[in-house]
This record gives C-alpha cells, structure tokens and sequence, in this order.
C-alpha cells in the first residue's frame, strides 16, 4: 500500500478532517504510531533534548537526523515521513538546502522535509519545492532560534508580530510549502492564520482552530517525569511504569525468582549425563 502523500493530507482540510501528526525518532515507536494510522510522523530535530540528552536543538546535525529518519521510515509503511531540517543544513543558502534535503528523501526514505522560518527561508522554501522536494514550513516558536528569542517564548502577541507572522505563513503558501506548523502562538491567531491559508496548519500549543495538531511523542507518553510543557497533554504515564518495571525486574533477580524454568532452555538427558563424565 502506497504511504500518505502530501496531496491526501491537503485533502484532509478541504474536508475539515482534523490532522494528527505525532514525532517518532525510532523503529518501535515508529510501528506502533503507524499501527494506528496517524498520517503524519515527523522525525523532529527535538531529538535533541528528547533522545539525544541536549538543551535544545541547536546542536543537532544532519547525522543524527539522517540516521533516525531512516529507523522511523523502516518502522512504518503508512505514513506521510517528514524529516526536520537541523540548524545549519538550510540557512546557508539554497544549493545546501537542496543537498541536505535530497539526502532525507535519497538516503533516509523521508517524503518530505520541515523548515524553520519565515521570509529570510522562503526562496529556500521554492527551490526545494521546484526540485520536488515538499516542504512544510514552521512559524512562530522556531526552537533553532531559542538564542535569538531568549526562551521558550509565545511568539504573535503584538499587532506587528502577529502581521509579521501571517504574512510569513502566506509567502510560505506562495513558494509552495504543503503545510505550516505554528509553534506556541495565541489561539486566535492560530485561527486567522488557519482562515486564511489553503494549505493546512499543524498547531503546537496553537489552540484548536489548526486543521491539525502536532506534539512531541515523549511529552505526550509522560517519558520525562521532570518535564511537561504547559501545550502537551500527558495521555499515559510511562515513567512511572517503566520505572516500576525495572524495580519489579530488579527485585526478582535479586531474590533468585527470575530467570524461572519458563524462561530457561533444557538439554537432552543423555547429552547432560555424557557430558558429566567428560573431564572438561
Ligand atoms: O522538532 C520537533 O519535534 C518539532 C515539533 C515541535 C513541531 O519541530
């Protein structure tokens, strides 16, 4: 079966079918999204902080993307892939853009790759897509510029950085971007933003207005009992099962309980009596 295109996720908002986009950074995780058929796993370069222990994406390369982007596609088979630009693969101008994209869809299996920015990216944005390359674009919260925007931000709040971003968000439309995640904006300007574009918004702390939603897999399992962003929603706790998981295991081993007959290999008798006649 053939995986989601670009096209089908455009017709999701002509719908007004609702866009659930998830990250994954590993073959597991991979499956098991793709096993409930959510359209879109992006393989965010927030494997930084999430896999890869940094303090923000900045230190991410081409590299690590490249090597989890190809576990993420041999973990799935449904879904649209789409695999972030890290810092400085892009910014550097057009051609570089063009060959670190091209190795996401050559080398790693990805569909389509996302960038951050608005006008500063946009001729960027059309030479990838002239080339065949998809494009989703990523406004507002750009977690690559955190030294530029002093914090984790809500970004839109003036009347000229709200004008700012929608005109981003159009000249992104206009160089042929498929779609455009709106990282932690007010909802109401989600809202317009999403009125206004043809191509579909994926919102992340965005409001509910976006034609879709995108969050970050660990925040949304509870992996990281010391962190929860104020837009995610923990649907599980799966620190706590792991940890009890590991102090179950550890408790078992340490009283001798496990590894038990069911969990252990047998030999042949006659092999066993033969071998303890043999002085070896
Ligand atoms: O890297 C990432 O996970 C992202 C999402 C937060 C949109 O860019």
């Amino acid at each position: 079966m053939a995986r989601i295109s670009i096209h089908n996720i455009q017709a999701m908002k002509l719908r007004g079918e609702k866009i659930a986009m998830l990250t994954a950074y590993d073959y597991p995780t991979a499956k098991l999204i793709d096993s409930v058929d959510i359209p879109i796993i992006l393989v965010g370069d927030s494997l930084g902080m999430t896999v890869l222990g940094y303090e923000s994406t900045v230190p991410v390369t081409m590299d690590d993307m490249l090597h989890h982007t190809r576990a993420v596609v041999r973990g799935s088979q449904n879904a649209l892939i789409v695999a972030d630009m890290p810092f400085m693969s892009y910014q550097t101008g057009a051609s570089d853009a063009i060959r670190n994209a091209g190795r996401f869809l050559q080398e790693a299996g990805a569909q389509a790759v996302k960038l951050e920015g608005g006008a500063p990216v946009v001729e960027i944005v059309r030479a990838l897509v002239s080339f065949g390359i998809p494009v989703m674009g990523h406004l507002g919260l750009t977690p690559q510029s955190i030294n530029q925007l002093g914090g984790h931000k809500v970004q839109g709040k003036t009347p000229a950085a709200a004008v700012r971003l929608m005109s981003d968000a159009a000249a992104l439309q206009e160089a042929g971007a498929f779609a455009v995640v709106l990282e932690c904006v007010p909802a109401a300007l989600g809202k317009l933003v999403t009125e206004r574009l043809s191509i579909p918004t994926i919102g992340i702390g965005a409001g509910p207005y976006c034609d879709g939603q995108v969050q970050v897999l660990s925040d949304l399992l509870g992996l990281d009992p010391d962190f929860s962003p104020r837009h995610a929603k923990q649907y599980a706790h799966l620190a706590q099962e792991i940890q009890d998981a590991v102090k179950c295991y550890q408790r078992e081993v340490q009283a001798g309980d496990f590894p038990t007959a069911r969990e252990s290999f047998s030999m042949d008798e006659t092999v066993l009596a033969e071998l303890s006649q043999m002085a070896v």
